[in-house]
């Protein structure tokens, strides 16, 4: 029988040797960012996660509901703070139902497991978020990735989609990387002629883009879904997605 503590001990120390010597390696703690430092390379894009009214909003929000949700939403964890956030962001997004998450990764991850079954075909930026990659490897659906904002391409493997299976295009608003932007109304249109569900992950968008922030829907096309979180320009932390109810 092989020790699989000393085997995987030596695999893993194998792997980091090997990021050693493609100079991958990195450690939290090197980047620490000093107390007196500005910090110019965060996605704290308004500088609100240090904004005395937020802090004490949140102070005050603290004292009212205490630190920690205490259960799951479907169980007991959903309060009228999470109610009034939902309604709040329905309210500036112009949908009519929101879900919310702990962070933007998962609302990323609880969206593409549970929209898409085996027979469904996802189509995915090459340069999309790695918690959308990710999920979309994990999800049972095929996944296909389209080169990045390459609007005929998508066309392409949409065209080789064999009917009549749902499809789920998803893309970013601004991209996390490169800081560009999708081409919202092509990417709108094409869903709409193929009938294929929009999605659009404007994590870099919200709170930066648009009159009130609304992110990269102000540029005017809807996305069927749209996904947020509240970890960058808004300063805190957690995420949502909003879209159409099914009952309309
Ligand atoms: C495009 C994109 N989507 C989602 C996320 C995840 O958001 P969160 O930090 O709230 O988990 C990030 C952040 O890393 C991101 O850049």
């Amino acid at each position: 029988m092989t020790d699989t503590r000393s085997a995987l001990t030596r695999r893993y120390q194998d792997e980091l040797t090997v990021r050693q010597q493609q100079g991958l390696w990195r450690q939290s703690g090197d980047n620490a960012v000093a107390e007196s430092w500005r910090n110019f390379a965060g996605n704290d894009y308004l500088g609100l996660a240090q904004d005395p009214r937020l802090v004490k909003k949140a102070q005050q929000h603290l004292e009212r509901w205490g630190v920690g949700a205490t259960a799951s939403p479907v169980v007991s964890g959903f309060t009228a703070a999470h109610q009034s956030l939902c309604d709040q962001l329905c309210d500036w997004l112009g949908y009519p139902q929101a879900i919310l998450f702990n962070s933007g990764f998962a609302a990323n991850q609880a969206l593409l497991f549970t929209l898409l079954g085996k027979d469904d075909a996802l189509f995915q930026d090459k340069l999309n978020h790695a918690s959308l990659i990710e999920a979309g490897l994990l999800s049972p659906a095929t996944q296909r990735r389209f080169r990045h904002n390459d609007m005929a391409h998508l066309r392409q493997l949409l065209a080789k989609q064999i009917q009549p299976s749902a499809s789920l295009i998803v893309s970013e608003g601004v991209f996390s990387m490169d800081g560009d932007v999708s081409p919202t109304e092509s990417l709108a249109a094409i869903a709409n002629q193929s009938g294929a569900l929009w999605a659009l992950d404007d994590a870099h968008g919200i709170g930066v883009l648009g009159q009130e922030g609304e992110g990269s829907i102000s540029r005017g096309a809807r996305p069927d879904i749209l996904i947020v979180t509240f970890g960058k320009a808004l300063g805190g932390g957690g995420g949502g997605s909003a879209g159409f109810s099914h009952h309309h």
